[in-house]
């Protein structure tokens, strides 16, 4: 074809030939690169200092585990792209109730995108979050369908269905496979599956699966380290003619091959949560997630593909995460709380690009910390009682770097004390009263922290929040130069 064009063609041609090559080379079809936001911290940031971070470092697309209020308000008018999510304890209501999912989506929806000035680019609405995943035993997968129905007519009444597309998050627990090429959804899935993939297929949304090549290799002492990567692997799968080198694009395409068996070989597919935590487990350092999330964007953003879909990366990748969180369940591990591309104040950790015009990371601005100071354990007293205070204060702020494999593991018994004691006195905002401890707590003004180990300063609340004014001054600004301009013109006549 291109051969008679050109036979066929004048300047005119050649000319529209090479805007088209110029643009196709300038805007190749490339995945968007977004971050998960979720909010499980005992430290908690802004919302308007969140989304001045993302802004700040060009993020388009962020995923949120809810439809918080503030989280919303400060997207709205930014242009970012937003996908809410519904938590799966609600899908039973949402299922057994069209009343319940109009009012869903007047309350979580249609208020941010319907509104008169600044609305917020709400695009997908993730109903439940791993609502298949094996430990949940399937309380939650009759309900994923109904719910997605009574959704979709409520959005068709609300006039978003559009502007708005259906998901479903998916862990890559719903297929399995020896080699990619056989892969399938588990067998007790495959015809929810079904229904689901033709659901997504109707409206056109892409299929949604969490990839976590970190919990591989932390699951299993078999799994080649390197394969975890994007470096190249000498522990290769071969399936067939196709040879794989990271367990990425292997997982990738056991789930293409399951979307082909059922008929939908050609689905888009999102990555919703992809990462790597850097503290908590022996795996989960910094260099490992720097080399593993640069490795990923590189891999991405480079339009290769994977064997089965060549040149066909994928439609979106959502790192996991944004910020750590530090109240996360640690039930599947320490690590669950280390998983931020930036620390819980907005600081990076580690230098990425995520491939979006900086070449590095751009930390959060105006964090307003509280005060210097640390509580630590007074080495002068008693400590036979310690181990009670030392229990309760980590049963309720984030001690995981203190054991095998964090950060802060064989800092010493004192330096133990100290820790537990100084993560419990910021938890509760340096409050006087939370360094007491019996007698065994003790302020200083001299940081800690030793080595790798960092004593943490909580944030405050105000940090942020008095966002109204910038706008109002500047439309102060625009008067005065309006009225100015006015002045010397009637003068001037
Ligand atoms: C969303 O809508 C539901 C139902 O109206 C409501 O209960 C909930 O608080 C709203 N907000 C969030 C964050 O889900
Ligand atoms: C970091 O994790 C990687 C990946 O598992 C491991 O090979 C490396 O030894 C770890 N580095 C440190 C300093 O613990
Ligand atoms: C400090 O605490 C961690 C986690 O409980 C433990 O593994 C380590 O042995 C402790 N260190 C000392 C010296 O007691």
């Amino acid at each position: 074809m291109a051969e008679a064009h050109k036979s066929a063609g004048g300047s005119l041609v050649t000319c529209f030939a090479v805007a088209v090559a110029v643009a196709v080379v300038l805007s190749p079809v490339e995945s968007g690169i977004g971050v998960n936001w979720g909010t499980v911290a005992s430290h908690r940031l802004s919302p308007a200092t969140v989304v001045d971070l993302l802004k700040d470092n060009n993020i388009q697309k962020v995923k949120l585990f809810d439809a918080d209020p503030s989280s919303l308000e400060a997207l709205m008018g930014t242009g970012i792209q937003v996908m809410v999510g519904i938590p799966n304890e609600m899908l039973s209501l949402l299922a057994s109730s069209p009343a319940t999912a109009d009012m869903w989506v007047r309350q979580n929806l249609s208020r941010y995108i319907m509104a008169k000035s600044g609305a917020a680019d709400i695009r997908y609405v993730a109903v439940g979050n791993e609502p298949f995943l094996t430990s949940y035993s399937g309380q939650f997968q009759s309900y994923v369908l109904p719910a997605m129905v009574n959704l979709q007519q409520a959005m068709v009444r609300a006039n978003l269905q559009s502007i708005v597309k259906l998901v479903v998050p998916c862990n890559a627990d719903a297929y399995e496979a020896n080699v990619p090429s056989q892969g399938a959804f588990r067998p007790e899935l495959s015809q929810i599956m079904t229904e689901l993939v033709q659901f997504l297929n109707s409206n056109g949304s892409p299929f949604i699966v969490n990839i976590y090549p970190f919990l591989s290799l932390y699951g299993n002492s078999d799994f080649p380290q390197d394969y975890a990567f994007f470096e190249g692997s000498s522990h290769p799968v071969t399936d067939g003619q196709n040879v794989y080198y990271n367990a990425f694009d292997g997982n990738f395409d056991t789930l293409v091959a399951a979307l082909n068996r059922i008929g939908f070989g050609q689905m888009p597919i999102v990555i919703g949560e992809v990462g790597w935590p850097t503290d908590g487990a022996f795996s989960a350092n910094l260099t490992a997630a720097r080399v593993f999330n640069q490795g990923l964007i590189n891999h991405v953003l480079g339009n290769k593909g994977t064997p089965l879909r060549p040149g066909v990366p994928p439609m979106d990748v959502y790192l996991f995460s944004l910020l750590n969180e530090g109240a996360k369940s640690v039930l599947p591990g320490n690590f669950e709380r280390h998983w931020g591309i930036f620390s819980f104040d907005g600081q990076a950790k580690y230098p990425l690009n995520l491939g979006l015009g900086n070449r590095f990371l751009k930390n959060a601005k105006d964090v307003v910390y509280l005060p210097s100071r640390w509580c630590v354990v007074n080495p002068s007293r008693d400590l036979s009682g310690v181990i009670n205070h030392m229990k309760l204060a980590c049963s309720l702020a984030d001690c995981t770097t203190l054991d095998f494999g964090g950060s802060c593991n064989g800092i010493g018994a004192k330096g133990n004390i100290s820790y537990s004691f100084n993560s419990y006195y910021q938890l509760q905002k340096q409050n006087s009263q939370s360094c007491d401890f019996g007698g065994l707590g003790l302020v200083t003004f001299l940081d800690p922290s030793i080595g790798d180990c960092r004593f943490l300063v909580g944030i405050s609340d105000i940090g942020g929040s008095f966002r109204a004014q910038p706008p109002i001054f500047s439309w102060l600004g625009v008067w005065v130069i309006a009225l100015w301009m006015c002045s010397t013109l009637v003068m001037g006549v």
